[in-house]
């Protein structure tokens, strides 16, 4: 049996505790602040996957699941699903952006949405990353109808839209962490796999951090609208879309 040094206490421990110790050692690095944001790197090859994200409140959240048919075709289409992420990337930190301009009153709101953009922006770099080791050249992608779809119901008035906006980010954040764990599951490359899971933390927390943002700066409960913008979503995912893109519908 062969034998390594735990860092802790400098015993040597045997290598059937080693898997139990990896799991300490991580959740509780992950545990501490700061920690975590020095371990991300843009260099994917540097990353740790979380051992275990709860997905649940994700899966609860949405009304609908994403159809064999799109796992198929985006498997089938990775240089496209690939370059229409990394657009996602950058339009998430960019959409969050916009917000922090246009709502300076909550402090709770720049706070959420700087650290939001800061992660963006790294999987944005991420993402640059593959596609170079790919050699995947960068290609123009029209934006698909996913966004647009749910934009075009947000209410006009505020602090109305304000509100429609932030639970349509929860959706985009929650869709997208559901796609990356279906991609995860039965992707035939380790590498992208890998990086898919490790992206499901921040895209979960961010799904939540709307979630919160919208409750929290709304005087009415939000219920009504959730419900409403949930099936706005599941249309647009389950309906037949001639664009294949990360937040498409069903190929037509
Ligand atoms: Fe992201
Ligand atoms: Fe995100």
């Amino acid at each position: 049996m062969t034998e390594t040094m735990n860092k802790e206490n400098m015993k040597p421990i045997n290598s059937s505790d080693n898997a139990l110790n990896d799991e300490l050692m991580n959740d509780n690095d992950m545990a501490k602040d700061g920690i975590e944001i020095e371990k991300d790197s843009a260099d994917i090859t540097q990353l740790r996957t979380p051992i275990k994200v709860d997905l649940s409140p994700v899966y609860n959240f949405l009304g609908t699941q994403t159809t064999q048919a799109w796992v198929d075709a985006a498997i089938n289409n990775l240089p496209l699903i690939i370059q229409d992420h990394a657009n996602c990337e950058k339009k998430a930190a960019g959409t969050a952006m916009n917000l922090i301009f246009r709502y300076e009153f909550s402090y709770d709101l720049q706070c959420k949405l700087a650290q939001l953009i800061r992660e963006e922006m790294l999987h944005y770099e991420q993402v640059l990353g593959i596609m170079n080791e790919r050699g995947l050249e960068w290609k123009y992608l029209s934006a698909g109808r996913y966004a647009k779809g749910m934009l075009k119901h947000k209410r006009t008035y505020e602090p109305a839209a304000m509100v429609d906006v932030l639970i349509i980010g929860a959706f985009i954040e929650a869709r997208s962490c559901e796609r990356f764990a279906s991609l995860a599951e039965v992707i035939d490359d380790e590498r992208l796999a890998k990086y898919y899971r490790y992206l499901l933390k921040s895209e979960s927390r961010h799904f939540e951090d709307y979630l919160a943002l919208a409750q929290s700066l709304s005087e009415d409960n939000i219920d009504e609208r959730v419900a409403f913008f949930k099936e706005v979503e599941s249309e647009l995912i389950s309906s037949p879309d001639t664009e294949l893109r990360f937040h498409s519908g069903t190929p037509a």
